[in-house]
């Protein structure tokens, strides 16, 4: 995350070819709602005309991010200079690319088309992630480096917990029929008070209970407003990081330019 950095607006990412810089503050009030707002977009600059251009900016430096005939398309690239790896994981690691929504929403169902790269150490996420000091997460994320499984996850902390709870709550998940992630598929995280279900390819894959997040008495059920982040990332450290995501990347054999494709979006509010 590139706290700091100046905020984009996509549109004029698109449009112009180059990133200038907004007032983040100005775009957050144009729409702030804390519910679910229906949205949907394809990501295409002729698509976007149709809806709130500054739903989603991209946080990461300028160039991190493009439309093309795949979708929205984030890159991550190999790190300039020499990169070192000791010990299961890179001394550098590449900045990949951030898009984050401006709106926020509590409770929802969002389907999301992703394309990602199978090259281990690499992690594409579809994320929503609350503002608030909890930092609820509800995750899909793929690992390049377990091409044909997926995985789901939820994350929050609760001033009751005695040590992170990183990994307690994530699940790998099968495609339908033989898939992989450099396939393009629909994603679903259907969410409300109650439980969180995670689908592929409009077949239900898990559902998570409210009761079943309680560790040690207390609930770690995401139950606020969140935005949704779409991400390409570089998870080759630390060591736990780049064991999960089965890193670090090798960029002897990778390619030095990799991109996820997020082809369309959808949000429906049933709840
Ligand atoms: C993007 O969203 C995350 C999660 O809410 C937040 O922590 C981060 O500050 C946001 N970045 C920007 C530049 O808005
Ligand atoms: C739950 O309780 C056990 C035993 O006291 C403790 O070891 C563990 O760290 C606790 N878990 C959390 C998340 O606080």
């Amino acid at each position: 995350m590139h706290v700091g950095y100046v905020a984009h607006a996509l549109l004029l990412v698109l449009i112009l070819g180059t990133a200038n810089s907004v007032d983040a503050a100005v775009v957050e009030t144009r729409r702030s709602s804390s519910s679910c707002q229906p949205f949907e977009s394809s990501f295409l600059a002729s698509d976007l005309s149709r809806y709130d251009d500054t739903s989603f900016r991209v946080v990461s430096p300028p160039g991190s991010v493009v439309t093309s005939s795949r979708g929205l398309e984030l890159y991550l690239e190999k790190p300039r200079g020499l990169v070192h790896t000791k010990d299961g994981v890179n001394d550098v690691v590449a900045e990949g690319a951030t898009v984050n929504s401006t709106f926020t929403m509590l409770y929802g169902k969002v389907t999301i088309e992703i394309t990602a790269p199978t090259v281990p150490g690499v992690v594409t996420a579809a994320v929503m992630i609350s503002d608030d000091i909890d930092h609820d997460e509800i995750d899909v994320e793929l690992l390049g480096g377990d091409p044909s499984h997926w995985q789901s996850n939820i994350f929050m902390t609760s001033p009751h917990d005695q040590q992170p709870l990183w990994g307690v709550f994530g699940e790998i998940e099968d495609y339908t029929k033989r898939g992989t992630v450099d396939e393009t598929h629909r994603y679903t995280v259907d969410w409300n008070a109650n439980r969180i279900v995670w689908s592929v390819d409009e077949t239900e894959m898990r559902t998570l209970r409210r009761e079943d997040t309680r560790i040690n008495g207390t609930l770690h059920y995401p139950s606020h407003p969140a935005r949704i982040q779409l991400g390409i990332w570089d998870a080759s450290n630390p060591a736990g990081t780049s064991e999960w995501a089965k890193g670090p990347i090798d960029w002897t054999s990778a390619p030095h330019r990799m991109s996820a494709a997020f082809k369309s979006l959808k949000i429906e509010c049933p709840y």
